[in-house]
């Protein structure tokens, strides 16, 4: 069956070790959305490999394409190209990068100054402007082709007040040599790429039919651009349906797998419902600084920020593609069922419930405002108070021993209190699990009788 791999929650789910896992049984694996502000981590016996743009299914040889909505940065696909061959994979699929793509440009790079949203950095915000403009856009068929240099004059000509401005064109360095010297940088880029250049559209129709195809989601669907947490959002479409648009497919020819992070975290800006403690403590804490045997006290008297950093320095909670802290919080239902909603999703697969071992923790089942409760997801999430179950949830840290023979033993034999967790996370959100993931190690991953049991829960 094709598959649509997408994050629940705020992105960094833990989407790269799923999506390098399903593509064993794939034969496609297709980016739709974002660009190079994604983070794929993807650990395969002692390595550890991060993808910015290159699908992670080239990890296990499959082909791989990047789609037409996405944004594409030349220069970190080339990077990412390299880090796979100097990390010892072989690259034996076919690469296609759909020439509809839309190009970032160094300019939308240092155009990018929207400190209130705590973005990438990418270039991604202002590249979405130009592809909406729709006359200023460069697109991969653009740059591998035969009047690129006309064409960055033409944008640079339309863009030249906002450059201007910007201090991008100034009196020394003028749109003509500009121009020149960008296209010096990336017509070097489109000699590299030329070989890659496609498109998907026809090809992935004719995959989907033999079901062998696996859409990657970047980011998570709160970060939608339409129904994330507005404007604390990216500005690609991030749900399940995004790969409808993005890449023209039938969606019904696809099954979709939401990707849940055991506690959800946030990087950049934005509320948090039910965050622990803040992001500007977050941002001055020494980095994976490990806690001391009475701050571990101090969390079991209830310290939230400690638990907060507790869960962001066992889950390694720093962003793949920034390195700035994550923000962590206890598990939001109201959330996930939300995300379930908007993407239709059919089965979860749960990461990194290992780094809950040993902590207590609670989940969020309403949010409240002054007098009013709500179960539904607010689309203006500011001053909601999260509501808490009456049920607080703690197991002890397993073992990696323990989390071996629970991969051969399969879901009944994890911790009580941990499918506690899991069977209420599945009867508020209504989906059932299909994998629980309790390492990044690709092969300490639950499958037996997972989905089984979680599809019990909601008879
Ligand atoms: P942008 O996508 O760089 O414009 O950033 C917009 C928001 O999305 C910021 O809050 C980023 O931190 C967040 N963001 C973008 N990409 C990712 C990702 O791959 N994981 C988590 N957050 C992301």
């Amino acid at each position: 069956m094709n598959k649509i791999v997408v994050g629940a929650y705020w992105g960094d789910e833990g989407k790269g070790k799923i999506v390098d896992l399903l593509a064993a049984d794939s034969d496609w694996v297709v980016r739709y959305n974002g660009g190079d502000n994604a983070g794929h981590t993807i650990v395969v016996g002692d390595k550890q490999v991060v993808l910015h743009i290159l699908p992670s299914g080239v990890l296990q040889g499959k082909n791989v394409a990047i789609g037409p909505d996405v944004f594409f940065n030349p220069g970190s696909f080339l990077k990412d190209l390299n880090h796979v061959v100097e990390s010892g994979f072989k690259i034996t699929g076919r690469i296609v990068i759909d020439e509809r793509a839309h190009v970032i440009m160094p300019y939308h790079i240092k155009l990018e100054g929207n400190e209130k949203i705590g973005t990438t950095k990418r270039g991604i915000g202002p590249a979405a402007k130009d592809k909406a403009e729709r006359t200023t856009d460069i697109t991969i068929a653009d740059m591998v082709g035969e009047n690129f240099l006309e064409r960055i004059k033409e944008v640079v000509s339309e863009k030249k007040e906002e450059l201007i401005a910007a201090n991008i064109l100034t009196k020394t360095f003028d749109d003509e040599r500009y121009c020149e010297r960008v296209h010096e940088v990336y017509s070097e880029y489109a000699s590299r790429i030329k070989e890659y250049v496609g498109e998907t559209s026809y090809l992935i129709y004719e995959e989907t039919k033999k079901g062998s195809v696996l859409l990657e989601g970047a980011q998570g669907s709160l970060l939608d651009v339409v129904h994330g947490t507005r404007p604390f959002i990216t500005s690609s479409n991030t749900i399940a349906g995004g790969a409808a648009s993005n890449l023209g497919i039938d969606l019904r020819k696809f099954k979709i797998i939401g990707i849940v992070k055991a506690y959800p975290t946030r990087v950049g800006e934005g509320p948090f419902t039910t965050e622990l403690g803040n992001y500007e403590d977050a941002k001055t804490e020494e980095k994976m600084k490990k806690l001391s045997v009475e701050e571990k006290r101090k969390v079991i008297e209830g310290d939230e920020k400690l638990l907060g950093r507790w869960i962001r320095m066992d889950g390694g909670e720093y962003g793949a593609t920034t390195g700035r802290p994550r923000r962590t919080g206890h598990p939001d239902f109201v959330a996930l069922r939300y995300s379930a909603m908007i993407n239709g999703i059919d089965e979860w697969v749960i990461t990194k419930i290992d780094v809950l071992g040993g902590k207590t923790f609670k989940a969020a089942v309403a949010y409240k405002k002054d007098t009013k409760i709500t179960e539904k997801f607010p689309f203006r999430l500011e001053g909601w108070e999260p509501v808490y179950s009456q049920k607080e949830y703690f197991w002890e840290s397993m073992t990696e021993e323990q989390c071996i023979q629970a991969v051969t033993g399969g879901y009944d034999v994890l911790p009580e209190k941990m499918k506690q967790y899991i069977r209420d996370l599945v009867i508020y959100t209504g989906i059932p699990v299909r994998m629980i993931s309790l390492s990044p190690k690709r092969e300490i991953t639950v499958v037996k009788d997972v989905l089984l049991r979680t599809t019990e829960y909601l008879k």
